[in-house]
């Protein structure tokens, strides 16, 4: 099967990728698909366990696997995980597809993310990892969109709102 997904979500964790890539795919009248539910169903464990058991690395190739095949197989809004954009492999294959980033602040993360022991990335020092985390993927996230929709102070509905007329998608 080869499709083209409608739109590609990436942004850090946390951020709303979830919901408002299943409000947007509503409003579409498209499907939603999420690289990480798509990991998690395949390998029968939490990504957390899949970092705690094998390591960052080993998750990192699971995942581009997944992001491969989720952008052959997709044809409606998928999800990509927050990490999934610093393979240049990926970043390469995202040329030539409608890649919508959302962003966000520091305070914003610390408040969506802080006490959530579900992202090992952010598990000890939330704020620091946060601004360590973002240095290092900020220009990446911006290399593959082809819009950016900033979420801060925005509702999952005002953020999907600006997201349909910034993609100047319509409605089904
Ligand atoms: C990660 C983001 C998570 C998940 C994993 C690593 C990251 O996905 O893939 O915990 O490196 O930013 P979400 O962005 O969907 O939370």
């Amino acid at each position: 099967m080869s499709a083209v997904p409608v739109v590609v979500l990436v942004g850090p964790m946390g951020v709303g990728k979830s919901t408002v890539g299943q409000l947007l795919a509503e409003r579409l009248g498209v499907g939603y698909r999420d690289t990480d539910e798509d990991i998690v169903a395949a390998e029968g464990r939490t990504i957390a366990e899949i970092f705690v058991d094998e390591g960052e690395p080993v998750f990192r190739a699971i995942e581009k696997r997944a992001v491969q095949r989720a952008l052959a197989e997709h044809d409606g809004v998928l999800s990509l995980g927050g990490g999934s954009i610093l393979d240049a492999d990926t970043r390469a294959l995202l040329a030539g597809h409608r890649v919508l980033y959302l962003s966000m602040d520091v305070e914003e993360a610390v408040k969506r993310t802080g006490l959530n022991a579900a992202r090992p990335l952010l598990a000890v020092n939330p704020r620091k990892q946060w601004r360590e985390l973002m240095e290092a993927r900020r220009s990446l996230y911006e290399e593959v969109a082809t819009a950016v929709v900033a979420t801060d102070s925005r509702t999952p509905e005002e953020v999907t709102q600006v997201a349909l007329d910034s993609l100047e998608l319509k409605e089904a």
